[in-house]
């Protein structure tokens, strides 16, 4: 069918719930409440009332599921991606939007304002509270929803609990998702979620895996932009290895700064060891201790950033931050983990891992580290992977951005 925008919404109804289970849709145009199970409005528009020349070369639709959708990130992300941001003026997107019994409410709020942006290229909205549902055919699943660590609550406890969230997610996707689908995992302990959901989807391919550093890579441009004194958009080549926690190593040493070495535009090697790496590291937990609460714009820029760096080919030379399993890599970083590692694309959703970088002694021991905990993670949540007797140490300085 011929996509493009026009007034006349078809009767709404629930593609996630089965055919012959429709009943009761949620959409009220005029705010009517219902008691239906799950909210769900979908815009269907009348092919024949196209404007065939505004559409003519839209690509076919894609569907983007995203759990957490009724959050903070994904009230910022949602609306990006349905304004064509992420992927182009000619990409028409179906949103699937996964919540929870307790959010199901405010998720429909979200539709609504989606529904009010009149965003030409969004075509389709679904909400749903199951995840097989609504991972349907997904191409894109952006995993947001995590639970917050909460008081008392040891970091095994969370990784067990946000782990079976990710086992669960990891098979739902395993079923009903497209083979091809790209997981960008944001939730928290990312990195261990990610390689939770990927070792419950044996059918999707490995490296279609991410876990967020972008937003650490972002960072970090800024912080060497405002040392320099020059405008971020000059700073370039960063990457961001290892962990989204507190052991992340943001490499100064083989960044660039307007096309030189950060370090002879930096001549300041105490500023990049002692302030500006733990300043990147710890950023999360400062901003929730201004704020008060987590990182939620900034993410989802960066979860944009991400996405449209699969999509869009690297500029040469440059290269950006993903953690993405290590099996194969270059740097000798231990199999089977998902770590953050300079990647570039061709554009096609693809990635390679960038090879060649300097490691000197400084960033190595520091690598290392990250390596060693999300190694220990991983043990910590073996049961979850389908690996039973891995004993878990979880090291005292293990820390998310945020639990400083
Ligand atoms: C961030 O880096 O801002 C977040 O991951 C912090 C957190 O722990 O939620």
């Amino acid at each position: 069918m011929m996509m493009g925008k026009t007034c006349s919404k078809t009767t709404p109804s629930n593609l996630l719930v089965k055919r012959g289970e429709r009943q009761k849709a949620r959409n009220t145009p005029a705010g009517k409440e219902t008691n239906a199970p799950l909210g769900v409005f979908v815009l269907e528009y009348d092919a024949s009332n196209e404007d065939i020349e505004k559409t003519r070369n839209w690509k076919p639709i894609i569907k983007i599921a995203v759990s957490g959708a009724a959050g903070m990130i994904s009230n910022h992300l949602l609306f990006k991606i349905a304004s064509g941001e992420v992927f182009g003026p000619d990409q028409p997107v179906a949103l699937r939007l996964l919540g929870s019994e307790r959010s199901q409410v405010a998720l429909e709020g979200v539709a609504m304002e989606l529904e009010d942006c009149l965003f030409p290229l969004l075509r389709e909205v679904d909400l749903g509270i199951d995840a097989k549902k609504v991972f349907e055919d997904a191409d894109w699943a952006l995993l947001i929803g995590a639970k917050p660590r909460g008081p008392g609550m040891e970091r095994g406890d969370l990784l067990e609990m946000n782990g079976g969230l990710f086992a669960e997610q990891g098979k739902a996707l395993n079923e009903v998702a497209k083979k091809t689908c790209k997981v960008m995992v944001v939730g928290n302990p990312c990195n261990t979620n990610a390689l939770i959901c990927m070792a419950n989807a044996p059918n999707l391919d490995r490296r279609n895996f991410h876990a967020l550093t972008r937003l650490d890579e972002n960072r970090a441009k800024c912080q060497l932009a405002l040392k320099a004194g020059v405008f971020y958009e000059t700073v370039s080549n960063v990457t961001i290895w290892g962990n989204h926690s507190t052991t992340q190593v943001p490499d100064f040493v083989n960044a660039k700064i307007g096309g030189e070495r950060c370090t002879d535009v930096i001549d300041d090697q105490t500023w990049l060891e002692n302030d500006f790496t733990p300043a990147i590291q710890t950023r999360g937990g400062l901003l929730i201790k201004k704020w008060g609460r987590s990182s939620a714009a900034s993410t989802a820029v960066s979860i944009a950033d991400a996405m449209k760096a699969l999509v869009t080919p690297t500029k040469e030379g440059d290269w950006f931050s993903s953690a993405v399993i290590t099996d194969g890599n270059p740097y000798g970083i231990e199999e089977g983990l998902v770590f953050s590692m300079p990647c570039r694309s061709k554009g096609d959703g693809s990635y390679e891992i960038v090879e060649g970088l300097k490691i000197n002694d400084w960033l190595r021991e520091r690598i290392k580290k990250s390596e060693e905990e999300l190694s220990n993670e991983r043990n910590c949540v073996s049961h979850l992977m389908g690996v039973e007797g891995a004993s878990c140490v979880i090291l005292e300085d293990t820390l998310l951005p945020g639990e400083m």
